[in-house]
């Protein structure tokens, strides 16, 4: 069965009042503790530069890095913009040593309302094949498993994966 219940969820939101900790848009100063946090959280991948994938998100008009700020440290960050139809999200990340205790859930129920300040009625999210560890998290969360295969092809002249592995090992 690939649907859960339609209806199914979201009791599990805390309003932003009672959150664990400020969520909040990213600022330049919190560059490279994202950088690390993505890295740590095995987000990156080498042919997708997280610089890049920073500045877009947080350049565009219809997009944002949220940080869960822990008087100053970055414990969790998401990434979340609105495509025209759908809301998506990238890049969620807890740091290893602060999981188990509801950032990531805050982190989900911060972009959702970003999201639905602008309006959007559903978002979306990919997980890796490799991660489908996390699926247990967005079952909690109340996200159903959706009947679709997603397709893919690069836009640049050649494909970054070999650019960034001639070997293809
Ligand atoms: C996914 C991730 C952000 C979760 O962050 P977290 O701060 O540990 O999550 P929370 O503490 O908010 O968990 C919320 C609930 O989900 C549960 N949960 C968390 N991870 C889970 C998992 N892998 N499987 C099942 N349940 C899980 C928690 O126990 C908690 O349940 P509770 O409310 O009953 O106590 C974190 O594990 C992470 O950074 N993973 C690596 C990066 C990653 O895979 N990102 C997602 C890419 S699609």
């Amino acid at each position: 069965m690939w649907i859960s219940a339609p209806g199914a969820s979201p009791n599990w939101q805390r309003s932003s009042a009672a959150r664990l900790m400020p969520v909040r848009a990213f600022r330049e100063g919190d560059r490279a503790a994202v950088l690390a946090l993505w890295e740590a959280c095995g987000l990156t991948r080498p042919w997708n530069p997280p610089e890049g994938d920073l500045d877009r998100a947080v350049d565009g008009a219809s997009s944002t890095v949220l940080v869960a700020d822990d008087a100053g440290e970055i414990a969790g960050s998401v990434m979340v913009g609105d495509d025209g139809h759908r809301g998506w999200v990238y890049y969620l990340s807890t740091a290893p040593d602060r999981r188990g205790g509801g950032i990531g859930q805050d982190l989900m129920s911060a972009a959702e309302d970003w999201l639905r300040a602008r309006g959007v009625r559903k978002v979306e999210l990919m997980v890796r094949s490799t991660n489908e560890a996390v699926l247990g998290f967005y079952d909690r969360l109340g996200y159903e498993r959706e009947p679709v295969a997603v397709c893919s092809r690069w836009l640049t002249e050649t494909d970054p994966r070999l650019d960034a592995n001639p070997e293809g090992e």
